[in-house]
Order: structure tokens, then C-alpha cells, then sequence
């Protein structure tokens, strides 16, 4: 982990009111599903960094892609090319990674660490989902659409792909080990229809971003017995079993 002063080299907006965003800097390396806490302000206004997962890493730069929905995220948004941006990389413990036949679980900005996963791994089922056509952005990510033996994108409003909620799509098929990222009732049910081997990435409100405050905390089961954890540090992957889906 390091605290590192980069530089917005390039940004764009997309459709659902996301931002892509990469920022030059000498980071250090980081693996999938780890994540960076990013200054919204050089001021104290907001004091609080905010965290987002790392979408890839290549050369200098991060990328990241970032829903805006509030001033941190607006903040960031409004940085023009070349401004500097205070990092804090990279945080967390990341996924196993895992040979066989995958599948990676995506919904809404929890495809962000999925997108840099797949770089990583040689073939794998995509399940996709948002609520609208506006925020499935597969499109960005070409390796993403290039590499897995099969997609699945869903929508609640039936805009694109198949209608429902992604739970309602998890394809019936013996997968070695499953990724899931998304919002908590998405990844609780996941959790609870799928019954083969897997690994949830949560997503917490963060103070600090690496183990100070104890924003972050969630609770675990770990060797028969409950435990709370820093999902900063200990997290923000765990592994199915190890997750208590009734604390939300
Ligand atoms: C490990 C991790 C990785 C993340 N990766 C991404 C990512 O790749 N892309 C992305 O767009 N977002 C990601 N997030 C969520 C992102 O951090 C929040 O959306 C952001 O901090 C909101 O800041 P804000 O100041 O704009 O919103 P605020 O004004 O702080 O909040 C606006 C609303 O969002 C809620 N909110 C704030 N933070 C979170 C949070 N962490 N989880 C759920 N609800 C929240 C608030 O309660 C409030 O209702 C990630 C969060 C975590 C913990
Ligand atoms: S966010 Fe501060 S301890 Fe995890």
C-alpha cells in the first residue's frame, strides 16, 4: 500500500452516468479485486477518501469507472485532464484466483473487479446484470466480451438481454468456482441459490481504507465461531462460507 500523488491522464463519460477514469502515477502493483481509495478534493472538503475497485492496471496507470451518485463522486468527476489526484493502492486482499470453468457474477459497479479478473483467466461464463440497458457497459471492455465461453447479461426492465433480476439467471451448470460482485440483496441471494464453491467481494461504506477506523466492519464466520472483521483488510473478498448474509 501506497499513498501516491497521480495525475488524470485521460476520462470519459458513459452512458448511466458513469466515468472512466485513468490516472498516471507510480503505483505499485496491484492484483484483481483489490481496490483504491481516491481523493475526491486536495482540501479536507470532503475529508473522507473514497474507494473504488481497481478495473485494470497497465503500465502507470489505474483505471477506474465510477458511478456518480453523490459529491465525492461528482468531485472526482469534475477533475480536468492533467489535475492531480492523491491514491492510496492498493488496498485489500483480492481474489483467488482459480483454474477451471468459472463463472464471474457482476451486477450494476460490481463488474469493475470482475473486468480486471478476467484479464487474468483463460475462459469463463459472464452472468451481467444492471437494472437498464444505460448501465451495462460490456461494450468498454473488450477483452471482457472477447474471452468468455458464454454471456449472460440481464436487465430488470428487459432493455437488454433477459428480464428479471441476475439471481433469476444463474446458469445451472457445474462451475469449478464462482466470483460475485454487486449489491449486498444480490450477492445474499446468489449466495443462497448457489450451491457450488465461491468468493463474494463486498462492498462497504469505508472510512479509512486500510484497517484504522473500523468503518468497514462486517462479521464473519471463521473456524466455527462469529468474528467481526475489517473489510478493508481482512476483505473486501471472502469466501461464501465465511459470509453471515443476515447482518444487512
Ligand atoms: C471496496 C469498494 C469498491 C468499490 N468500487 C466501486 C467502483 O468500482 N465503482 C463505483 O462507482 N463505486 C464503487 N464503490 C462505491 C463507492 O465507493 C461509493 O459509491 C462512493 O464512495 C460514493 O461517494 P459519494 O461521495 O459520491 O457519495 P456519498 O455522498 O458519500 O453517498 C451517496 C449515497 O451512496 C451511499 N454510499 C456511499 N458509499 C457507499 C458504499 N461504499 N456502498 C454503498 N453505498 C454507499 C450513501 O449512503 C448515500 O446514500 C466501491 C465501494 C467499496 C467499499
Ligand atoms: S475502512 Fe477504516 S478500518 Fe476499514
Amino acid at each position: 500500500m501506497k499513498q501516491v500523488e497521480g495525475e488524470v491522464r485521460r476520462k470519459f463519460f458513459l452512458k448511466g452516468n458513469f466515468l472512466f477514469l485513468e490516472i498516471e502515477g507510480n503505483f505499485p502493483p496491484s492484483k484483481p479485486g483489490q481496490f483504491a481509495m481516491l481523493s475526491p478534493s486536495p482540501s479536507f472538503d470532503p475529508f473522507l477518501r473514497r474507494p473504488f475497485g481497481i478495473l485494470f492496471q497497465d503500465g502507470n496507470s489505474l483505471f477506474f469507472l465510477i458511478k456518480i451518485i453523490g459529491r465525492g463522486t461528482r468531485l472526482i468527476s469534475e477533475k480536468r485532464i492533467g489535475e492531480r489526484i492523491s491514491v492510496i493502492t492498493p488496498l485489500g486482499n483480492g481474489f483467488t484466483l482459480k483454474e477451471g470453468k468459472v463463472l464471474l457474477a457482476g451486477g450494476g459497479t460490481g463488474i469493475v473487479p470482475l473486468v480486471y479478473l478476467a484479464s487474468k483467466l483463460k475462459g469463463f461464463t459472464l452472468l451481467y446484470g444492471a437494472k437498464t440497458r444505460d448501465e451495462i457497459l460490456i461494450d468498454q471492455f473488450l477483452w471482457l466480451k472477447a474471452m468468455p465461453r458464454e454471456i449472460i447479461i440481464t436487465t430488470e426492465d428487459g432493455s437488454a438481454g433477459k428480464k428479471g433480476l441476475l439471481t433469476q439467471h444463474i446458469p445451472q451448470e457445474d462451475f469449478s468456482y464462482a466470483y460475485v460482485s454487486g449489491p449486498w440483496p444480490m450477492m445474499r441471494e446468489f449466495a443462497r441459490l448457489y450451491k457450488g464453491e465461491a468468493e463474494f467481494s463486498l462492498e462497504t461504506i469505508m472510512g479509512c481504507g486500510f484497517g484504522v477506523c473500523y468503518g468497514c466492519a462486517v462479521r464473519v464466520r471463521r473456524n466455527g465461531r462469529e468474528k467481526i472483521v475489517r473489510a478493508c483488510m481482512e476483505g473486501p473478498v471472502f469466501k461464501k462460507e465465511e459470509v453471515i448474509w443476515t447482518q444487512r
